[in-house]
């Protein structure tokens, strides 16, 4: 049996290190079955573990996901309630399963807007997480880009106006020290799942130079096969960072 495909697998992965995922379509998905958005959302987690575990097998360097926007307090209630509850069993179910094979999880985004227990149990994973040495589980949560930009612009002016820097010392390389993912590898590929095609806020500094991929797949069926097609169709793309 020939081992090309393999290879090449091999070779993009290389190439691959820092995926992010809009994951939409959870109520259509529900809409569908005639079920509450809730348990869409429910199926959304089912599809969470899934390609959080085939990117630790295609071996991704780090996954971002983006699990609650800083536009989505504009929900109902219930529904923002019971995304919190998922999130709440998310944590307690695979916490131990991420210990295990040595994942370092991390949050990007305000979440100490979210209820006093969910933000001790984050907390506390992070903590149980933060010796491990291996991939990357990035999980937006009260997450905007905008706001995150806007509070590394803060920042900086601040050290600008203490004496601490001089104005010129705000180029790039500090704006990027400053975002919440600097200590993650570039983002190469962003995907939305359900057709929708907007980036929604979502990692837009870091956005810049990467692949974008919108797929028909609503969130709840997406799977260990619809990531392999991505990073195929990522080992497809031409990469030119404005160069020829
Ligand atoms: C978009 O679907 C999805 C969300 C707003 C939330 C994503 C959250 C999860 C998958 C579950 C929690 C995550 C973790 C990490 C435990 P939508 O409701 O906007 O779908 P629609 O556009 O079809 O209505």
């Amino acid at each position: 049996m020939s081992t090309a495909p393999l290879e090449a697998t091999r070779e993009t992965i290389t190439l691959l290190r820092h995926v992010a995922i809009i994951m939409d379509g959870n109520g259509r998905w529900a809409r569908a079955r005639h079920l509450p958005r809730a348990a869409g959302h429910h199926a959304g987690v089912e599809a969470v573990r899934r390609v959080t575990r085939a990117a630790r097998a295609l071996g991704i360097e780090a996954l971002t996901l983006y699990a609650f926007s800083s536009e989505n307090w504009r929900r109902p209630e219930d529904e923002i309630g019971a995304l919190m509850g998922l999130l709440r069993l998310f944590i307690r179910s695979d916490l131990a399963e991420m210990v295990r094979d040595n994942v370092r999880l991390r949050i990007i985004g305000d979440y100490s807007r979210f209820a006093p227990d969910l933000v001790a149990l984050l907390d506390d994973a992070l903590a149980r997480t933060a010796a491990n040495t291996g991939p990357i589980l990035a999980i937006a949560l009260n997450y905007g880009a905008q706001a995150e930009l806007a509070a590394a612009a803060r920042r900086l002016a601040e050290r600008v106006r203490d004496g601490g820097m001089p104005l010129v010392g705000i180029d790039e390389e500090a704006i990027e020290a400053e975002l919440e993912t600097r200590e993650l590898p570039p983002l190469d590929l962003m995907i939305r799942t359900s057709g929708e095609q907007r980036l929604s806020n979502f990692l837009l500094w870091q956005a810049a130079y990467a692949e974008l991929l919108f797929v028909d797949t609503l969130w709840p069926d997406f799977g260990a096969d619809d990531l392999a097609a991505a990073v195929a169709a990522f080992g497809q793309r031409q990469r030119r960072y404005g160069g020829l």
